[in-house]
């Protein structure tokens, strides 16, 4: 696909993904509209597009109908990225919220297809994946697309939205032949990313000298987290190369222990801390790990930013660009808020 002069909405256009796509998009040609309710997305993210025109930038509730519609009018392409979502203390104890995403992509897919839209590019998340398949420490395990099968046991209401989510797209196209793809993002971080993310909340512990040094859960927990970049190059590449609803893994095949992690962020600090482990908050499923062989094979994607240096360049950027006072006002709320 040539983006250039393409009309793109990305719905939640201002949040830490959807504003990395939207720079992406805005390099390729592409004419850019965001609809966003700034429940959780930032306005600074994108102003400075909005200022030069680049962007134009409505804020809206996609729940409510008008707004879909009007949102979607004229668009070639929609980047549904707008969700109820947050970390894993918000999707953990929100659960009736996220659940209003079944109502929200519902409205933005039945409304693109009415208004004629090309395709819909869908953020579902690692989520979908059965979370019985996840509890096994000592199993080196590889998620690959196919898992996502009956029985099926989606992480928590919002992982079972995002499930419902690309279904929804992939009968979409199967029975009405719209062009659909779902890319399931792996635990993304990179700069512009908040703090109820657990990247982001250790780099945010040690900037303001927490010590004791909390640590959610055992640490043993292992993650691939992947670098906002890389999300979006998979994203766009999905928008060009899949048109039947297939859902694809975007996430590096990196197995790294939240303990590792959290030293790290410590040493590249320089901070000394005592690590006092918090069994008792919510961790998430203990082995999650992409598989990103489809992506390579369908998309020609790799991800290319090493977990050890995107964390590096994401402590500079946090600690370049925050005050200890304005973190300090808002971390504890953020974990567990949006
Ligand atoms: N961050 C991750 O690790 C991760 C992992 C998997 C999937 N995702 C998905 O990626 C997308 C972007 O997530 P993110 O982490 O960048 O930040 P985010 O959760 O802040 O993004 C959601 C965006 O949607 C907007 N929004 C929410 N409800 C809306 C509504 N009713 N109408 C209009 N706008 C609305 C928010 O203001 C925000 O800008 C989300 O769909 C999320 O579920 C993120």
């Amino acid at each position: 696909m040539n983006w250039k002069d393409k009309k793109i909405l990305v719905t939640g256009g201002a949040s830490f993904i959807g504003s990395h796509l939207v720079d992406s998009l805005l390099e390729k040609g592409a004419k850019i509209r965001v609809v966003d309710d700034l429940s959780s997305g930032r306005l600074e993210n994108i102003q400075h597009h909005i200022d030069k025109g680049a962007v134009e930038f409505s804020q809206g509730d996609l729940r409510d109908d008008t707004v879909t519609r009007a949102a979607v009018k004229g668009i070639h392409v929609v980047f549904h990225l707008a969700a109820d979502h947050g970390g894993r203390g918000y999707v953990d104890l929100h659960q009736a919220a996220c659940g209003v995403n079944l109502m929200l992509d519902g409205l933005v897919f039945r409304a693109a297809y009415q208004a004629k839209v090309e395709k819909i590019v869908y953020a579902s998340s690692g989520c979908v994946y059965p979370t019985y398949l996840q509890s096994d420490l000592k199993k080196e395990l590889y998620l690959t697309e196919e898992m996502v099968g009956p029985p099926y046991d989606a992480d928590n209401l919002y992982g079972w939205a995002k499930l419902m989510g690309e279904m929804t797209l992939r009968a979409y196209s199967k029975d009405w032949k719209m062009k659909t793809a779902s890319c399931r993002f792996f635990t993304v971080y990179g700069e512009r990313g908040v703090e109820n993310h657990a990247v982001i909340a250790m780099i945010a512990r040690a900037f303001i000298k927490q010590d004791p040094f909390e640590v959610w859960g055992t640490g043993e927990q292992i993650r691939n987290w992947t670098y906002v970049k890389d999300i979006v190059s998979g994203m766009i590449l999905a928008g060009e190369k899949i048109d039947d609803g297939a859902a694809i893994n975007l996430g590096t095949m990196e197995r790294t222990r939240v303990i590792d992690a959290v030293k790290e962020v410590l040493r590249y600090t320089g901070r000394k801390a005592e690590i006092k482990l918090q069994p008792h908050m919510p961790t998430g499923p203990l082995n999650r790990v992409a598989d990103n062989q489809l992506a390579k094979k369908l998309l020609g994607w790799e991800p290319k930013m090493k977990f050890m240096d995107g964390l590096h360049r994401t402590i500079d950027w946090y600690f370049s660009t925050k005050k200890p006072d304005e973190v300090k006002a808002i971390f504890h709320r953020m974990l567990t808020e949006r």
